[in-house]
């Protein structure tokens, strides 16, 4: 793909300017509208991983600009020094549709399960159990970037160099109801867990393990967390994916999708556990933002509409319908796996690892694909993308699978 000055220059900006955390795919992204992104060289694509799992109405909504423009008529930040109408049209939101009953408002995936996180130990604390502070996770798990939120995630990768991690974490295999039986304790303050595994490669976690979890968790005192973060605010056909599970969560954490692009972490929590953060236990500049907050009440609106909930369906099962097609001939995908519109195709053993070459080869072709680890092709796409967009984005990666393919 040829790139002018202006393209090449931002991208080496990327690569002298900024930490290199990232490694940005070799387009640069110059706006959208709906489920089309355009680059600075004027190439169209269609995006297929919504900002992973972010912009859930798309780009540009209509909707969402008029929330956000009328609040910046209005007012743009005033800190938890006050409170405003859009957050806590918000809270009431999110405690009328959902378990909860109190709110913890802040700006992104981590920051929400630092809270749920510190929440827990300080619930146990205030009940005169010190002590109890363990936290089980599962291996596979993506909770953040923080020190508390590598510590607590499954990759140990993401733990190395930065010192000691925080203690009092234990990770267990997934699915495996034993496992936490002989893991959790009168010291187990919290089980976290996605319903669907994101980062881990879109794996759906057993029903009946789910249902365990929260039997376990009640019988010794532990609260159970939803880490919905990737899973949340309508991307799997409910406004969360707990509401499939016939699990009820004692907290849940909820930020990506809940913006449609503007950065917000919402921590719910129901019952006694959601008195435990009290004043000045906890806080942060930014959360609560009326900005972010106005866009998200729109959000909530519109994904809760029948209409969203029935193309979630539909265009998830035409997505897998495409994968299934543009698979079967050379037998690409052991699984093709997730809900919704969270989807996850897992390579082959002869394609093994090649998620990325694939992502880039889709990229030159048109299609804005995400990978979950180096063997699963993910799509995370706006809750309103059009049934012509999935189309193009389909036929567009077949062209994509045959020329990496070389078939
Ligand atoms: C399940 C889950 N939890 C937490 C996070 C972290 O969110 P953020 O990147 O907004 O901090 C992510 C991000 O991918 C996620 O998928």
């Amino acid at each position: 793909m040829s790139l002018s000055d202006n393209t090449a220059a931002i991208l080496s900006a990327a690569d002298n300017l900024l930490m290199p955390t990232y490694a940005p795919l070799q387009i640069v992204p110059d706006h959208g509208v709906g489920s089309t992104i355009v680059d600075t060289d004027g190439r169209s694509y269609v995006d297929l991983g919504g900002g992973i799992a972010v912009t859930s109405l798309g780009h540009s909504s209509e909707v969402l600009k008029k929330a956000l423009f009328d609040q910046a008529e209005k007012l743009w930040h005033v800190s938890n020094v006050f409170t405003t109408e859009p957050a806590m049209k918000l809270a009431a939101q999110l405690i009328e549709h959902t378990f909860a009953d109190r709110i913890f408002f802040s700006n992104s995936g981590a920051e929400a399960n630092e809270a749920a996180l510190k929440l827990a130990r300080r619930h146990a604390f205030n009940n005169g159990e010190p002590e109890r502070y363990e936290i089980i996770s599962l291996h596979g798990s993506f909770h953040g970037r923080t020190l508390f939120t590598v510590s607590t995630g499954g990759n140990p990768n993401y733990k190395t160099g930065f010192g000691p991690a925080i203690e009092g974490i234990t990770h267990i295999a997934p699915n495996d109801i034993q496992a936490l039986r002989d893991a959790i304790s009168p010291a187990t303050a919290a089980v976290i867990c996605e319903p669907i595994q994101g980062e881990g490669g879109v794996r759906p976690l057993d029903r009946d393990y789910l249902r365990a979890v929260r039997q376990l968790c009640t019988e010794h005192g532990a609260l159970l967390i939803f880490d919905e973060v990737q899973t949340g605010v309508g991307r799997t056909g409910t406004l969360f994916a707990y509401e499939q599970t016939e699990v009820i969560p004692d907290v849940l954490t909820s930020a990506k999708s809940l913006g449609g692009g503007m950065p917000i972490g919402a921590t719910l929590a129901g019952g006694a556990c959601a008195e435990a953060l009290t004043r000045a236990t906890h806080g942060t500049t930014f959360g609560g933002n009326p900005m972010a907050c106005a866009v998200a009440n729109a959000v909530l609106d519109e994904v809760r509409s029948p209409a969203i909930k029935r193309n979630v369906h539909d265009r998830g099962a035409q997505i897998r319908d495409g994968l299934e097609q543009l698979g079967k001939e050379v037998g690409l995908f052991a699984e093709i796996r997730g809900t919704g519109l969270l989807i996850g195709a897992e390579l082959a053993d002869p394609f093994r690892d090649r998620a990325k070459e694939i992502q880039i080869a889709a990229l030159a072709e048109g299609v804005i694909v995400l990978v979950a680890g180096p063997n699963v092709i993910r799509f995370a796409p706006a809750l309103n993308i059009t049934e012509a967009e999935v189309e193009v984005g389909i036929e567009r990666l077949g062209t994509a699978l045959t020329k990496v393919l070389g078939r």
